[in-house]
């Protein structure tokens, strides 16, 4: 399949303002019927990653948090740092206990790579260790472990060698993944090789959010190539690598990545307009999609870059698809910035507190745009920014409905895991945005979790797929 032209006619499909979305799980409050909707086995967690829970970190953000940029504005926009974090490092077992209250049989979780390898081939025992711990704890708990083994991070000794402007970077995250997968590969058999590498370049190398803080779409482009190949290279290594069948059913090893998806809707009916949210949604949304898909990364940004790369075993390598929604974005050519547009949301929208649109309609579309590729797919995150926990019921709620409808429309949908369990360090937004299903105190000593209401709901749900949430 010509994925690129799927991809436009998509677009174009996606641009139509849709009708709102019928209710699927009935007005009762059941969510009774889901069994019948969802494949057995369905997976419902939760999503987290490292460096925003664990505490007690030292990597490429570290000195970043503490840092300002040219125009004096802090890196981190509330001037907290990931600090303690949670302390989820030291709480698992509290962890382990909100999910079992929660229902859950899933939990996708990242391992930190500078602290398994604070030097390169220095590894870390203990805590390779207490790694392996969770993932089996969590097994015996009925809660299926889905390990990430990028999630934004680089160990500092990575970073000073040019991070992902470097080859190097593929051989080394190559290496780590070798080692984890022989340590960790008895108790997990989900692996996600990369959290959303098309956020993590546009951050770090075209919005200058990010480290290194830089604004170059070459850069980008070039950084997003790399970031696909070492992909095909985890894939491969961890087929290898992963050599025991952790939960019986066959297969030693599962293998996607999570790929953050966002729709792009032109602010107006200017060709400019569409041209450049169109552009966007190739490069951010397919790009990744159609290299994993035909083994060959093709990257194109007019006058800037032009990549066109047969990868090896890169075709393949995907066993799923991880979807993370978010929500919209409306896209107004502004040929001066280096996204070349100025993206907003209009103000009669309902937004979370960082201003993004919750719109759950765009689960359903994007679901239904990505099941032509033919793999499974998980929502690997969906979550709010909702600090006082009044938005965050209806928004599952809402987004599961359009999962479902999704479900029953033909699309091969295998979970949901919510970001986030937690409240938990946003990245250079800092703490305050929250988006946890348990609001965590920072100032309390023991870094208090507080159920939202939103837990009731997801128990709710969780009720509906069969699953025994405790207590
Ligand atoms: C994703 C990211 C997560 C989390 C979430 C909420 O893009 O993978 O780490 O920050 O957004 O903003």
């Amino acid at each position: 399949m010509n994925f690129s032209r799927f991809a436009r006619s998509a677009f174009d499909a996606l641009a139509k303002d849709p009708h709102p979305s019928p209710c699927v799980l009935g007005s009762d409050d059941t969510f009774g019927n889901l069994r019948s909707s969802l494949p057995a086995g369905f997976l419902f967690g939760t999503a987290t990653a490292a460096h925003q829970i664990e505490g007690g970190l030292d990597n490429d953000w570290t000195d970043w948090e503490r840092g300002f940029h040219a125009d004096g504005s802090p890196h981190v926009k509330d001037r907290t740092v990931s600090g303690a974090a949670c302390d989820s490092w030291n709480r698992f077992d509290e962890d382990l206990g909100l999910m079992r209250h929660l229902g859950a049989n899933a939990y996708r979780f990242s391992v930190e790579w500078s602290r398994l390898e604070p030097a390169e081939g220095q590894w870390n025992d203990e805590a390779a260790e207490r790694y392996l711990s969770w993932a089996r704890r969590l097994r015996e708990a009925g809660i299926e472990p889905m390990v990430t083994l990028h999630h934004f991070t680089l160990p500092r000794w990575v970073a000073t060698q040019g991070g992902w402007m470097n080859d190097r970077t593929i051989d080394l995250l190559a290496s780590f993944t070798e080692r984890v997968a022989k340590k960790l590969g008895s108790a997990v058999d989900s692996w996600c090789t990369l959290n959303e590498p098309n956020v993590l370049m546009a951050m770090s190398y075209l919005k200058g959010v990010f480290p290194p803080g830089l604004k170059d779409q070459r850069l980008c482009a070039q950084g997003l190539a790399r970031l696909i190949r070492a992909h095909g290279r985890m894939a491969n290594i961890i087929r290898e690598y992963d050599t025991v069948d952790a939960d019986g059913d066959g297969f030693t090893s599962r293998i996607g990545l999570a790929h953050h998806v966002r729709i792009f809707q032109p602010a107006s009916r200017s060709p400019l307009d569409r041209i450049i949210a169109g552009f966007m949604d190739r490069f951010f949304n397919q790009a990744i999609i159609d290299a994993s898909a035909q083994g060959r990364i093709t990257l194109s940004i007019p006058g800037a870059v032009e990549i066109d790369e047969e990868v090896p075993n890169l075709k393949g390598s995907l066993d799923w698809l991880g979807i993370n929604y978010y929500g919209r974005d409306h896209v107004r050519a502004d040929l001066s910035d280096p996204s070349m547009s100025e993206q907003y949301v209009p103000a009669d929208r309902p937004v979370s507190d960082l201003g993004w649109d919750i719109w759950p309609e765009g689960m359903y579309q994007v679901l239904k745009r990505y099941s032509a590729l033919g793999l499974p797919i998980y929502v690997t995150e969906n979550g709010i920014a909702d600090h006082r926990g009044e938005k965050r019921s209806v928004f599952l709620r809402s987004h599961f409905e359009a999962l479902v409808r999704a479900a029953r429309d033909g699309v091969d949908v295998r979970g949901y895991f919510h970001w986030s369990l937690l409240d938990n360090f946003e990245w250079a937004e800092g703490h305050e945005p929250r988006f946890g299903l348990y609001r965590v105190d920072y100032a309390s000593a023991d870094k208090r979790r507080e159920a939202t209401p939103a837990v009731e709901t997801f128990r709710q749900i969780a009720r509906g797929l069969g699953l025994e949430p405790e207590g």
